[in-house]
């Protein structure tokens, strides 16, 4: 019975040694020491031995179940150790692997152009004022010195909500809106959404974006205008950029006009982008008409104003050389993804 124990034991130990797997590990603890184990089937037979024999060969089994109970334990710390080690070893991160790619957002074109704009007149010491999408025709054409039968007025031409509201056409809506609200001295600029009745081609779209300036306070004279757009124009466009002041006619200036800047792809030589010109119009601009001072409760003998407006579209497509203008507004991320 020793031998027959001895050889069990050399068994046991062998197999926990060369066991893999938590699983198997289990398999050979219930195999021997379990309730229908070896182990416990050699001790069965205890009761067929002699009475000197019995403590001795119970001693023995207790050695032996010790033994194995020992190194089962060793074993399964061992197991347990190299089971986390591959669960650390799976999950480890690889550094050097390629990277998700993060794709970064960048500002729309007019975004940019509208930035540096603004940039440009915040240097000069004008604020940033803004006004509603959707305003009051008095704001938009009555204050602001529009003839009843001004054709700009026509459903065909804006967009009204009823008898009283619009789409505003125009920027030089915040122009009242501010003077209504404020004293002066006043000096703003106004970047927004306008919306005309317009059919979409290479050059229009319903929505469009301008930027308004404006200025009121004593002594305020169309020399200031002039420097005030030739320093904008050289800022924007280029050092060299010249400007030239064209008379117009604005329903809320007087004297209006319209300023063009020479071409800044050919310096003025003449080219496919001036049409051969040399110049190119940028914006419209006058002195602030009484009527509109009055209209907004300024007096015009004490007070005196400039004001200008610009397509912020177009000047972006100038600056970029972009000959259509639905792909500023179709969002395209190869066409935005290359300013
Ligand atoms: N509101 C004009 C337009 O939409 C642009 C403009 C011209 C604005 C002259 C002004 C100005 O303030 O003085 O065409």
């Amino acid at each position: 019975m020793k031998e027959q124990l001895q050889s069990m034991k050399i068994k046991a130990i062998d197999e926990i040694n060369s066991s893999m797997d938590l699983k198997s590990l289990d398999e050979i603890r219930v195999a021997y020491l379990g309730k229908k184990g070896e182990l416990t089937k050699i001790s069965k037979g205890m009761k067929d031995l002699t009475t000197e024999e019995r403590p001795v060969v119970g001693k023995l089994v207790n050695e032996v179940r010790t033994e194995i109970e020992t190194t089962l334990a060793n074993k399964l710390e061992e197991l347990k150790l190299k089971k986390k080690m591959m669960k650390l070893e799976s999950e480890k991160i690889d550094v050097t692997m390629p990277s998700k790619k993060v794709i970064v957002g960048k500002k729309h074109p007019i975004t940019k152009v509208y930035d540096r704009i603004k940039d440009i007149f915040m240097g000069l010491g004008f604020c940033v004022a803004s006004g509603p999408e959707i305003d009051t025709v008095f704001n938009n054409f009555d204050a602001l010195n529009a003839p009843k039968n001004h054709p700009s007025r026509d459903k065909s031409d804006t967009f009204y909500i009823n008898d009283n509201l619009v789409l505003r056409t125009q920027t030089s809506t915040v122009q009242i809106r501010t003077m209504m609200n404020e004293k002066p001295p006043i000096k703003i600029i106004a970047p927004g959404r306008c919306f005309r009745f317009d059919e979409v081609d290479a050059t229009h779209s319903p929505m469009f974006h301008q930027i308004e300036g404006l200025v009121v306070g004593e002594n305020v004279t169309m020399s200031e205008l002039k420097g005030t757009l030739e320093l904008f124009a050289k800022e924007f466009f280029g050092e060299n950029t010249k400007t030239k002041f064209r008379p117009h006619n604005f329903p809320f200036t007087e004297p209006s006009v319209e300023v063009d800047v020479t071409c800044f792809k050919c310096n003025g030589e003449g080219c496919s982008m001036c049409k051969g010109e040399g110049f190119i119009e940028i914006l419209g601009a006058g002195m602030v008409h009484p009527n509109v001072l009055r209209n907004c409760g300024i007096d015009p003998e004490k007070y005196s104003g400039f004001a200008f407006g610009m397509g912020v579209d177009r000047i972006t497509m100038l600056k970029y050389e972009i000959d259509d203008i639905r792909l500023l507004f179709e969002n395209d991320m190869r066409f935005l993804n290359q300013f």
